[in-house]
Parts: structure tokens; C-alpha cells; sequence
């Protein structure tokens, strides 16, 4: 292990570090998962070198956050999560970071790998450049707690100010409430959304208004717009006509890029948009 404070950048630069180029002599352009001797033994997983680059900040000791270096051996079918979990349990127990299912459905363990926000247990490390080293920071836009821990409070504020609930009116019913499929349609996609704010953290309008609501609050508001069950519309859109709301999207499509629940963002938010125009009519 070691601490430095060299950026990705410079790690990651074309002229690369030494120990970088002697890595990529190692194990070519982009790494072939192998054992020691260069192959797997038929039936075992092949492993591989890894250096992993992880933004530390620990506020009760750390001015600044910092980056630090791991060189680990790790295996063909490891991710990412694995390799935090690594040095976690095996090096520094300190490390901190939010993991829950491990699978890509709880939404807990998004950070910004290699410099793009994704899930750390969806992505692995054989389908990464690992000539070079591997950059582990935090989500942007929202406080660093500790480590690879942001505060998420922001966050959870304006998914809940979009209600993100179905509001029904009249009595309750004796039966189920009845929606085609081509109703259900309308609004599939958004319902997809696992809260991981992968989007909102990848939104250069969010960075620089914390005020704004964000991709993932719209994508919540518009699975109940569109849902047409719901008796709420008005409401939601009224919150979202705001000077923080839709209008403050400059449709950058990094929120659509971010998503690993692969929801098209950029298009939710543009049909919230359109609903408003078209009410205004
Ligand atoms: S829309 Fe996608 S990226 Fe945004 S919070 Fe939901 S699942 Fe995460
Ligand atoms: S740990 Fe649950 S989505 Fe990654």
C-alpha cells in the first residue's frame, strides 16, 4: 500500500509512471486474466495484477482527501467491489464505502470509476485497462463523509419533495385498479430506477446548483406522471415547473450514460417537459 498525491491524470497520463509501463509490458495493452506462470491451469480462475487508486478522506485527520495506491492479485471473475473488499478486509480496515447486495439492485455502492460514475459490484476488472492503475473516487456534487461515503441527504430531500408515491383519489377500491399494457408502457422505464444516483452525480448542472432536483427526482416524478392511476400530475408537475426544476436541464445525456439500470434519463425528463408545455396549452 501506498499514499500519494499524484491525480489520475498524472497517473494516467500518456507518459504513464514506470511502474506503469513496466505493468503494461506485463500484461499487454489490455490485460489478459493469467496465473503466475502465464496460464491457468485447466478448471481454475486466472488472476491478475491490479493497482487500484482509491480517494481517501478521513475528516477527522485529513485536511485534504488523498489518493491511495493498492497492488493487488485479483481473478478474472472479480469486480471492482471485490477489489475494495480486498483491501478492506485483507489491508486497511478503515477503508470505507457503501455496499449492499453486491448485484446491481440495492443502488448503494455507486462511485466514479475511472473518472465515470458506475456501479462498483457491476463492473469488472478484466473489462478495464488494467495496464493502468484503476481510479476509485467518490460520486460528485454531494459532501464527502469519509473515504469513497458521500452524504446522500441532498439527495433523498428532492426525490421526496417530487412525492414519489401513487395518489389516488375517491374511495378505496373493492378490486384492483385496472391499467393496460400500453398504459403500463408509457412509464416501464422509470420504473426501473434503483435510487443509486449514479445520474444526478454525473449532472455538471447539479455540481453547480446543488438547488437543482436532479435526474433522479424526475425520473421519480415521471413514473407516477405517466402512470395512469394516479391522480397527482399537477401536483408533481407544478414542483417541477420551478426555477430548480426541468428547465435547468441543458440535456448533456451524461445522466442517460450513467444509469446502470440503462433508463433513457435524458428522454423522462424531456417528456416531463412536454407535459408541461402541452398542459400550458
Ligand atoms: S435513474 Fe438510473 S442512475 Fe439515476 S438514480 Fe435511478 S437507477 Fe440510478
Ligand atoms: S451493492 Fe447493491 S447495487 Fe452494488
Amino acid at each position: 500500500m501506498s499514499t500519494t498525491e499524484q491525480s489520475p491524470e498524472e497517473t494516467n497520463g500518456e507518459a504513464g509512471s514506470a511502474k506503469s509501463a513496466e505493468r503494461a509490458s506485463e500484461v499487454g495493452d489490455k490485460a489478459q486474466p493469467r496465473d503466475a506462470a502465464g496460464t491457468a491451469p485447466a478448471g481454475e480462475i486466472p488472476s491478475f495484477e491490479v493497482t487500484l487508486k482509491v480517494r481517501r478522506y478521513d475528516p477527522e485527520r485529513d485536511e485534504d482527501a488523498r489518493w491511495e495506491e493498492h497492488h493487488l492479485t485479483m481473478f478474472g471473475t472479480d469486480r471492482v467491489l471485490d477489489a475494495l473488499h480486498k483491501v478492506k478486509w485483507e489491508t486497511d480496515g478503515s477503508l470505507t464505502f457503501r455496499r449492499s447486495c453486491a448485484h446491481g439492485v440495492c443502488g448503494s455502492d455507486a462511485m466514479r470509476i475511472n473518472g465515470r460514475n458506475r456501479l462498483a459490484c457491476k463492473v469488472l476488472l478484466k473489462d478495464l485497462d488494467l495496464s493502468k492503475p484503476i481510479t476509485v473516487e467518490p460520486i460528485k456534487g454531494l459532501p464527502v463523509e469519509k473515504d469513497l461515503v458521500v452524504d446522500m441527504e441532498p439527495f433523498f430531500a428532492a426525490y421526496r419533495e417530487v412525492m414519489p408515491f401513487l395518489i389516488a383519489k375517491g374511495a378505496e377500491p373493492t378490486r384492483e385498479r385496472i391499467q393496460s399494457q400500453a398504459d403500463r408502457e408509457v412509464f416501464d422505464d422509470t420504473t426501473k430506477c434503483i435510487l443509486c444516483a449514479a445520474c444526478t452525480s454525473s449532472c455538471p448542472v447539479f455540481w453547480n446548483d446543488g438547488q437543482y432536483f436532479g435526474p433522479a427526482a424526475i425520473v421519480n416524478a415521471h413514473r407516477f406522471i405517466f402512470d395512469s392511476r394516479d391522480s397527482g400530475s399537477d401536483l408533481r408537475l407544478e414542483i417541477l415547473n420551478d426555477k430548480e426544476g426541468v428547465w435547468r436541464c441543458r440535456t448533456t445525456f451524461n445522466c442517460s450514460e450513467a444509469c446502470p439500470r440503462g433508463i433513457q434519463v435524458t428522454k423522462a425528463i424531456a417528456e416531463v417537459k412536454q407535459a408541461l408545455i402541452s398542459r400550458a396549452l
